[in-house]
């Protein structure tokens, strides 16, 4: 949520910082703006729309120092209007600022910097946050050396109640930049003669591979020759240098039309990906290296509780689904932003998995700590290396897909799928799951891969599919067992990029209410897998018939459906049950993708949304 760059160094900055911000867009897309600094002077170009929006009336000359800051917007505090845009210039010109955050006390810091004579020029928290940190400044004695700018900073964060990732110039320190965090990311690159700032590591990938993860609480103060990190308490902070293992092919669209794309048809390898090393050698269950817990401990607990949102949390459902019923041990399963403010009864033994593609979703970090306050563990399983949550858990699964740039989940979504259904081999391993249940099991999820694979081939049947339904308005998504929470998947990638109204539905249970919505105008996808469940879902397919719902229907091979029951077809492989709903994942995303493309929306930068969600 917001995407912010810094730069400083030899080169020009705004050139950087604008590519570092279209890296960054999925993350925020409402406005973007741009600030670089000659001596005591900024030069400011900031807009609503897009990046590329800015750069096309922004010429390179109007920016033209080698120390910026640039930021890309999701609106919280304020509409999305030119001056609400970052960069924000306090009202003494000395400061400006970019910030991903929310200050949750601005109006009583606001009011008191009126009393003060600072003027607004947005509505914003940030510009709050800008014009306070001149107030210290102006009441800060310029005693030690270059410390003045930086005690400033520090003071005014002592003062902030909320979340931030925060990147500050200062008039009177040219070539320098003081940047922080607290619940919003923050990424120091480390270049050659050249530093960097960012959300997340692809806007810097280009120019460094070598970066320090931010923590919360810490501040990093950069001139053009080095940095020094401490904290809110003025403590000093030995930094660790990380390299980042991917690359920037990684983070670029390629010969696709959009990243959505690309990642969907990323999923072989991304699966691959996920499982490499993670199989005993016997082949007969699954191991992790990071989850820090040991077999005796794990055979303790006896409820797991999962606790994520969105996309991750149709992940949650289904393992929980494949842990109930491989390793027989309860499993709850919460909305992050639920969870915190329930306060449930725990058991003494429970233990706790957060689900998080970013590992910077504030709801399920808020919530993993809430459990930790109470004294459990939490593992993680994340996709972003050095991300808070995968940080702030003592243990937990790297998704290893690459990075996810499409808004709407996808690869991500299927390679936590796929770590659930490993985990509840693992756990069914340490109990009653036999070595011969667990030989085949492991063979079921090698072949996953090779059935996405096949199952990717849907691709132009689907793409036919979508032009006959993209203009419906309402859509159902029905399914049972572990395909009820892919339905709800595939209703929520349909909503999110195209807009059509999409429900998901255990399909039994849409008789109780949904069935109110079927006509001709609404028509039903329904997952029809064979087995026990069959009989059952050919009965709800024809409850919809009845009432002349039009069917689209995504059935594994074996099914022999009724003639002229379904009006679309889609047959996917057969395959074990802890691999069906990845299988069964694809058709959706496809179908939702040649949808939303029919309609011409913008696929991966859905309205409204953004890709990792960093305010409560
Ligand atoms: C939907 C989607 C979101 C995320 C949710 C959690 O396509 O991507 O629903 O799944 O915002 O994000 P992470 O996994 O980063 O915590």
């Amino acid at each position: 949520m917001c995407g912010i760059v810094g730069y400083i160094g030899k080169q020009k900055a705004s050139a950087i910082i604008l590519e570092g911000l279209k890296r960054l867009e999925y993350r925020g897309y409402d406005s973007a703006g741009v600030a670089t600094q000659q001596g005591d002077h900024f030069d400011l170009a900031k807009k609503i729309g897009r990046v590329e929006g800015l750069i096309k009336t922004t010429p390179a000359l109007k920016l033209p120092g080698t120390t910026g800051i640039g930021h890309t917007r999701w609106a919280t505090h304020g509409g999305v209007t030119d001056a609400n845009a970052h960069p924000h210039i306090s009202s003494d010109q000395k400061f400006a600022i970019i910030h991903n955050g929310v200050v949750e006390n601005y109006a009583s810091i606001k009011k008191f910097l009126l009393t003060k004579g600072y003027t607004f020029k947005s509505e914003t928290d940030t510009e709050v946050l800008c014009n306070l940190i001149a107030y210290h400044y102006q009441k800060e004695p310029a005693t030690k050396e270059g410390s003045r700018f930086l005690e400033s900073v520090r003071k005014t964060l002592r003062h902030i109640e909320g979340t931030y990732g925060i990147a500050v110039m200062c008039a009177d320190n040219p070539a320098e930049i003081v940047a922080a965090r607290k619940g919003s990311p923050l990424i120091l690159g480390v270049g050659d003669g050249e530093l960097m700032l960012a959300s997340d590591v692809s806007a810097i990938i280009s120019r460094t591979q070598n970066v320090v993860y931010l923590k919360d609480g810490e501040i990093v103060h950069m001139t053009a020759q080095n940095f020094s990190i401490t904290t809110l308490d003025s403590s000093d902070v030995s930094p660790v240098i990380d390299k980042i293992t991917w690359n920037i092919e990684d983070s670029e669209v390629g010969a696709f039309d959009h990243f959505m794309e690309k990642e969907i048809f990323e999923q072989p390898a991304a699966l691959e990906n996920t499982m490499r090393g993670r199989f005993s050698e016997d082949g007969s269950t699954a191991q992790f290296g990071g989850l820090n817990i040991t077999a005796i401990d794990f055979r303790q607990v006896d409820r797991f509780h999962f606790i994520a949102c969105g996309s991750a949390w149709h992940a949650c459902l289904v393992a929980e689904q494949l842990i109930e019923r491989f390793a027989r041990v309860p499993v709850e399963v919460d909305y992050a932003s639920e969870f915190r403010y329930r306060n449930i009864p725990l058991s003494k033994n429970a233990l706790f998995f957060t689900i998080s593609q970013s590992g910077e979703t504030i709801d399920t970090l808020a919530a993993m700590r809430e459990a930790k306050r109470k004294g459990y563990k939490v593992l993680a399983i994340s996709n972003v290396v050095g991300s808070s949550i995968a940080r702030e858990a003592d243990g937990g699964v790297y998704q290893h897909v690459g990075p996810e740039i499409g808004v709407a989940s996808t690869k991500a979504f299927t390679s936590q799928l796929l770590v659930g259904a490993m985990l509840a081999l693992y756990i069914g391993r340490m109990r009653d799951m036999s070595f011969s249940g667990g030989i085949e099991y492991v063979k079921a999820l090698k072949g996953a891969p090779d059935l996405v694979r096949e199952t990717l081939k849907l691709a132009p049947q689907l793409k036919e599919i979508a032009k006959r339904y993209a203009h419906y308005k309402d859509m159902l998504f029905l399914g049972r067992l572990t395909l009820f929470p892919v339905a709800l998947e595939g209703a929520l990638k349909l909503k999110e990029i195209s807009y059509i109204h999409a429900e998901g539905y255990p399909a039994a249970e849409m008789k109780h209410g949904p069935i109110a919505l079927i006509s001709e105008e609404c028509p039903s996808v329904f997952f029809v897998p064979s087995g026990e469940m069959f009989n059952k879902v050919v009965s709800s397919m024809q409850e919809i018939k009845a009432r002349k719902g039009k069917i689209i229907a995504i059935a594994t091979q074996n099914c022999e459906l009724p003639s002229g029951l379904v009006d679309e077809l889609i047959r996917i492989p057969e395959c074990h049950e802890a691999v069906l709903p990845i299988v069964a994942s694809i058709p959706v995303q496809l179908l939702s993708y040649y949808m939303a493309v029919e309609l011409k929306r913008d696929v991966d930068k859905p309205r409204n949304l953004a890709k990792s969600v960093t305010v409560e």
